[in-house]
């Protein structure tokens, strides 16, 4: 080939690469920064109606969630009415009487994306109609519907992992074939590691864990995994997560307080806003989507000031679209560092243990040298310029400081 063709031929090969590693690593429709929203699962369990939705979507944008970049209003699961004549998929007419086509239109017109949740087997968690067998059909019909999003769990199922990889290509496929952009979440709570299938079967996003309950951590023996557990279980997985292909943390319990309901289950007795802001940073360093679970009709200026930060949003969504290292490890410290998109980095230090305690790091010994412009997160200022940190760190609470490289 002549130099001149050179240029623009690798130039097109790598377009080519770039999009095809897109269309086969996410089942056709690219998700390139987490997905942010809010699902119905922890509110309403599977009492959800559809005046509760709307006025859910109304409040999206109301609050100015929907403006901070929460698209999604994920319907979990609760909705399905069973099957008609033509086993064509229906929701319960009781709870949505206008259908679903109907609550799609109600949430685009409001500038917000619809998802909604099935199982890969006949029946899902909660025990309503799933869709193993119907993939093509379920698809097609969500499709009709405006669907934007399938939370695809995994209640009832058989436990190898040969079997879920078959059934969720099978969804993924269903999908392509729909019609629609239509974005796939693996929701089999890490127990056959999906972070290495899920993506080549077309999972965009994953679950890493079980159920997340309202909770600082498991204690005892309730079972129950809290923010902590979550946050230890997705801690070393930060290899497996890309642009487009995300670690699902499960939902942020930001703002429950404790409710009663799913989240409640398992000695959820609820958290402080100190570690509610805890799981935010946690979640949005992890690059883990955010699905808001709270009623956001009705929320205090704790929860708005720990869900709207856009500043600690803009890590999350970061481009480079890099998880989290975990540099330090032990009985009172976890020390975070994300790279960012323009060369910044994100460093996030939690004092686990239950009291108060000082800090101390020199950038360096977690291999980053020079000097820096050090911005606290939460506090939205510039603290200083430097080349170490150290300040005092409540219990349970996350500093989440944002270093820019000033000189070597
Ligand atoms: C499973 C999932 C939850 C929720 C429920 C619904 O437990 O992990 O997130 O979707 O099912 O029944």
């Amino acid at each position: 080939m002549s130099r001149k063709y050179i240029v623009p031929f690798l130039f097109l090969h790598f377009f080519i690469l770039i999009n095809a590693q897109i269309k086969t690593s996410n089942g056709g429709i690219p998700v390139r920064t987490p997905p942010m929203g809010w699902m119905s699962w922890n509110f309403f369990g599977d009492n959800l109606q559809e005046k509760d939705i709307h006025e859910i979507a109304d409040a999206m944008v109301d609050s100015g969630m929907l403006d901070a970049g929460y698209q999604y209003v994920f319907i979990d699961d609760g909705w399905q009415g069973g099957r008609d004549s033509k086993n064509n998929i229906i929701p319960d007419s009781k709870k949505f009487p206008s259908g679903m086509k109907a609550l799609a239109d109600y949430v685009h017109k409001k500038g917000l994306k619809l998802g909604i949740y099935s199982d890969a087997a006949q029946l899902t968690c909660a025990g309503y109609t799933g869709s193993l067998n119907f993939e093509e059909q379920d698809a097609v019909t969500f499709a009709s519907w405006g669907i934007d999003y399938l939370k695809y769990d995994y209640c009832n199922a058989p436990g190898d992992s040969i079997t879920a990889k078959i059934r969720y290509k099978a969804m993924s496929e269903a999908l392509q074939h729909s019609g629609r952009d239509i974005a796939l979440g693996v929701c089999e709570w890490g127990q056959r590691q999906p972070w290495k299938w899920a993506a080549a079967v077309g999972g965009n996003v994953w679950r890493t864990t079980g159920d997340i309950r309202d909770k600082w951590k498991n204690i005892d023996s309730d079972f129950g995994s809290g923010i902590l557990d979550i946050m230890d279980g997705n801690a070393e997985l930060n290899k497996y997560a890309a642009s487009g292909t995300w670690n699902d943390m499960d939902m942020l319990i930001v703002g429950l307080y404790g409710k009663k309901g799913p989240s409640s289950d398992l000695g959820g007795i609820g958290c402080n806003d100190i570690e509610y802001r805890t799981q935010m940073s946690i979640w949005c360093m992890m690059a883990s989507p955010l699905a808001t679970s709270n009623d956001v009709r009705n929320m205090n200026e704790a929860t708005k000031r720990i869900l709207l930060n856009k500043e600690i949003i803009k890590l999350n969504q970061d481009a480079l679209g890099k998880q989290c290292e975990r540099k330090v490890y032990n009985k009172t410290w976890n020390v975070f560092l994300k790279p960012l998109a323009n060369g910044d980095c994100a460093l996030a230090i939690l004092n686990h243990s239950n009291v108060p305690l000082d800090f101390s790091l020199l950038f360096s010994e977690i291999g980053l040298g020079g000097k820096y412009e050090i911005r606290d997160v939460w506090a939205h200022k510039i603290i200083g310029k430097d080349k170490k940190w150290k300040g005092n760190i409540l219990s349970h609470e996350t500093k989440v400081l944002r270093l820019k490289k000033i000189h070597d």
